[in-house]
């Protein structure tokens, strides 16, 4: 095992019940050098301070739970190794634009929500085939990158455009709406776009690119939206 190194920590800890505003309080861990947020996040809450809150489950990069912001970048705890901040003191606030509801975990009400506007699941005309849907790999490559979203809201919460306008629909939503209307299965291309080619859509999009930096999973996601622009443009002449 390797020699354990102390790190030096400061979370933006708030419990709305009996702090009037939210406030930074430091720790010191000691921790392996090669450990990750979450194991730091995990030593503070098991042998420090059990009242401190945050979100975590698979541990795997893939349930999307425990996306929080550390020194300035919105990132998922659990895959993050502590030297990617190269010795640096670390301060872990939770993900911006979301109320706290305590600590590290934050209110994603509305970012569902929004995701629930898109409408995110196969709509049809034609019926349902005895087996599975066939879609040819060309077909699937159209969407198989936005496929692999898993809808931590770090990009959503990294967007100006999102932090000026509560309404937005924001990156995770319009991307989620892209993967549906260029399925090749779905038959509501016509009724998503409406939706997205809203006030509080896709033109809301200023192609800043703060959601790409902040997707954990690399996804080209202004890429993206910049073909829904394309096609919301196609369908209204
Ligand atoms: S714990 Fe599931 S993504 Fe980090």
């Amino acid at each position: 095992m390797d020699e354990q190194t102390n790190v030096k920590v400061k979370i933006l800890r708030y419990n709305p019940e009996k702090d009037k505003k939210p406030f930074w309080q430091p720790y010191e861990v000691k921790i392996e050098p090669d450990a990750t947020i979450l194991d730091i996040l995990n030593e503070i809450r098991w042998k420090l301070d059990g009242t401190l809150a945050f979100r975590r489950s698979c541990r795997s990069a893939i349930c999307g739970s425990c996306a929080m912001k550390v020194n300035g970048r919105n990132i998922l705890a659990c895959e993050t190794p502590m030297h990617r901040f190269k010795g640096r003191g670390l301060k872990i606030e939770p993900l911006p634009g979301f109320r706290i509801i305590k600590d590290l975990v934050v209110d994603l009400d509305s970012f569902f929500e929004k995701m629930n506007r898109v409408r995110p699941y196969l709509l049809l005309d034609k019926p349902i085939p005895d087996k599975e849907f066939i879609q040819s790999p060309e077909e699937f490559e159209e969407i198989r990158e936005v496929c692999i979203c898993i809808l931590c809201g770090a990009c959503t919460s990294s967007c100006p455009s999102v932090w000026s306008n509560e309404e937005y629909l924001g990156p995770a939503a319009l991307l989620k709406a892209y993967r549906f209307i260029f399925d090749s299965r779905d038959d509501a291309a016509d009724e998503r776009i409406d939706i997205v080619n809203d006030k509080n859509g896709i033109w809301r999009c200023h192609t800043i690119f703060n959601c790409m930096e902040a997707c954990p999973k690399h996804i080209k996601i202004t890429e993206y939206l910049s073909r829904l622009k394309v096609k919301a443009v196609e369908n209204s002449i």
